[in-house]
């Protein structure tokens, strides 16, 4: 546990300069256990603090780890080129926090990305070695046969990859629905994948990463929440 002056706080969860904090507290617009506090040098206890700003209730959290369903036409670039980026559907605070995405999507890929501020979490999930598997859902432009899937699975080679690249299971959901897992990470890999299985992936969807799946959490599409210690240990290999 550690104690922090409320200006701190309020600067650490990323509500802007511990100036411009201290001017929010001595305006009034911040509130600890339903009270007022308009005295940003009073300190307070961090660990599981309840505090509201400008009347919106916020706990305190050393790092966030939140849970994304992604929608069509949004970057997970930090700087977007031709669409809006996925930061712009997270609370401003989040963003001075230096929230980013845990790895990338595409513009047209749907569904489930985490994002944190931890930076060695960010590090972890996304290196190569972290054999995490990720569920996708992909929508094929040609019908699923059992020789796809076969070929899925028995491995497909990419003109810049060295070996040919398997997808952990696979298995077809419709006639025009396949559901790939995969354990890398590969640039456009599950629409690579689906091209040099000669198909073509009309639309994607994470559906699931580790044993974290998105149906779980209840969002609807640009919503985000909260994850917590249980669903983080989803993410870690066994
Ligand atoms: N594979 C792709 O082709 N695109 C994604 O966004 C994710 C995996």
């Amino acid at each position: 546990m550690s104690k922090q002056t409320l200006d701190r706080i309020l600067q650490s969860q990323g509500f802007g300069t511990r100036k411009w904090c201290a001017e929010l507290i001595a305006d009034g617009e911040v509130g600890i256990n339903g009270a007022v506090v308009t005295d940003s040098r009073f300190a307070f206890e961090t660990g599981g603090l309840q505090f509201t700003v400008f009347g919106e209730a916020w706990t305190w959290r050393e790092h966030l780890y939140l849970a994304l369903n992604k929608p069509a036409n949004y970057e997970c670039s930090r700087k977007p080129s031709h669409h809006p980026g996925v930061l712009s559907l997270l609370p401003e605070q989040f963003i001075r926090r230096d929230v980013q995405p845990v790895g990338r999507l595409d513009h047209d890929t749907t569904g489930l990305l985490l994002m944190s501020d931890d930076g060695p979490f960010i590090h972890k999930q996304s290196s190569p070695k972290h054999h995490v598997p990720k569920v996708y859902v992909a929508t094929t432009h040609d019908p699923v046969t059992p020789q796809l899937v076969a070929r899925l699975l028995g491995g497909v080679k990419l003109h810049d990859e060295p070996a040919p690249l398997t997808a952990l299971t696979c298995r077809m959901l419709d006639t025009h629905q396949i559901e790939i897992v995969l354990e890398q990470g590969k640039y456009h890999q599950v629409k690579r994948m689906l091209a040099a299985a000669e198909n073509h992936c009309t639309a994607l969807r994470r559906t699931e990463i580790g044993g974290l799946k998105l149906d779980a959490l209840g969002l609807a599409e640009g919503e985000w929440c909260y994850l917590d210690a249980a669903q983080l240990t989803l993410l870690t290999p066994s």
